[in-house]
């Protein structure tokens, strides 16, 4: 895995998360930096909350300063397999691999890159090199690009972007092979909270990163919470109407269930009334003697 950028943009970070997050996978890993001092590869990434001393510490991690190793390209790297050997690393870690055309002639270099992928490969061990790169001229560092990047299985390369009085990180994946990766540029944070992406936003066809980013996620937070208050509101007015509704509704089912009522006992009067009409007139009858009744028979 092939890490490319400008000065300063966090090459050696990454780096170091990636040998923290191999330790902390219990991978045996090895970290050859030809810039600084191991303590000083230590102490500077502790400021980004990477802490690789309990690793260096338990015996996982070696920390190699490659700075004092002098000799060709060849022997540099026949050192470097003899440490890693020795190590038993399961990941190595090279910042930065263009260190490397410096102790030859580009050539030379070419191949010795060349030589530690395939070693790498071949032991099955994890390769993340860092490669500086020249901010004029656009190549990897050195007298010329050491090819590295068409070895390389995967590419990652950081950039500024400089907008509004502000330079920031952009983090983007050119390549990495067999896999369906993201064709996104992520903002890269460094903050004393540890390192993390956040998505870029694009306004008008610009991409917004650092502070024009952080007012557009405020916006959009702002917006996202008046549509949710407004939701609520809505949902407490569906709910008022709701309950009126039901309360009308069982109001009209008792006036229903009183008109039913009143319709039985209306039925049932009638019923009562024709019968003691029905029942007068059969005793008018009675009386009159209209069917020789006792009133009649009495008479004759
Ligand atoms: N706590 C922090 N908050 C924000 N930025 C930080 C913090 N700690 C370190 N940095 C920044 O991280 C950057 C260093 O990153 P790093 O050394 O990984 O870059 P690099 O690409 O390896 O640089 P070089 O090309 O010099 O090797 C510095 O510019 C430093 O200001
Ligand atoms: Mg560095």
């Amino acid at each position: 895995m092939l890490i490319t950028g400008f000065p300063g943009t966090a090459k050696t970070t990454l780096s170091g998360a990636f040998a923290e997050a191999a330790c902390r996978r219990g991978e045996r890993t090895m970290f050859v930096s030809f810039d600084s001092d191991s303590s000083e590869v230590i102490r500077n990434l502790t400021s980004v909350r990477i802490r690789l001393d309990p690793y260096v510490r338990s015996g996982c991690l070696r920390m190699i300063s490659a700075r004092t190793i002098t000799g060709s390209a060849e022997s540099l790297l026949v050192r470097i397999k003899t440490f890693a050997e020795q190590h038993r690393a399961r990941c190595l870690v090279i910042d930065p691999v263009s260190a490397l055309s410096k102790a030859g002639n580009e050539s030379t270099a070419h191949g010795v890159a060349e030589r530690l992928i395939d070693w790498a490969k071949a032991e099955g061990i994890t390769l993340v090199c860092t490669s500086l790169i020249d901010e004029l001229s656009g190549h990897t560092n050195g007298s010329g690009p050491l090819h590295i990047s068409t070895l390389a299985d995967t590419w990652i390369h950081l950039n500024y972007l400089v907008q509004a009085g502000e330079r920031n990180r952009g983090m983007s994946i050119i390549k990495s092979r067999g896999t369906a990766h993201s064709n996104q540029v992520r903002e890269l944070i460094l903050s004393d909270a540890g390192v993390t992406l956040a998505d870029i936003y694009t306004a008008g066809g610009e991409v917004l990163m650092g502070t024009l980013r952080w007012e557009k996620e405020g916006t959009e937070r702002v917006a996202k919470e008046v549509a949710e208050v407004e939701g609520k509101l809505r949902r407490v007015s569906l709910d008022a109407e709701e309950a009126v509704l039901e309360v009308r509704a069982k109001s009209l089912q008792t006036e229903l269930k009183a008109k039913q009522v009143e319709k039985t006992l209306l039925a049932r009067t009638t019923e009562s009334r024709k019968g003691e009409l029905s029942r007068r007139r059969a005793r008018m009858r009675e009386l009159r003697g209209a069917d020789g009744g006792p009133a009649g028979r009495k008479l004759k």
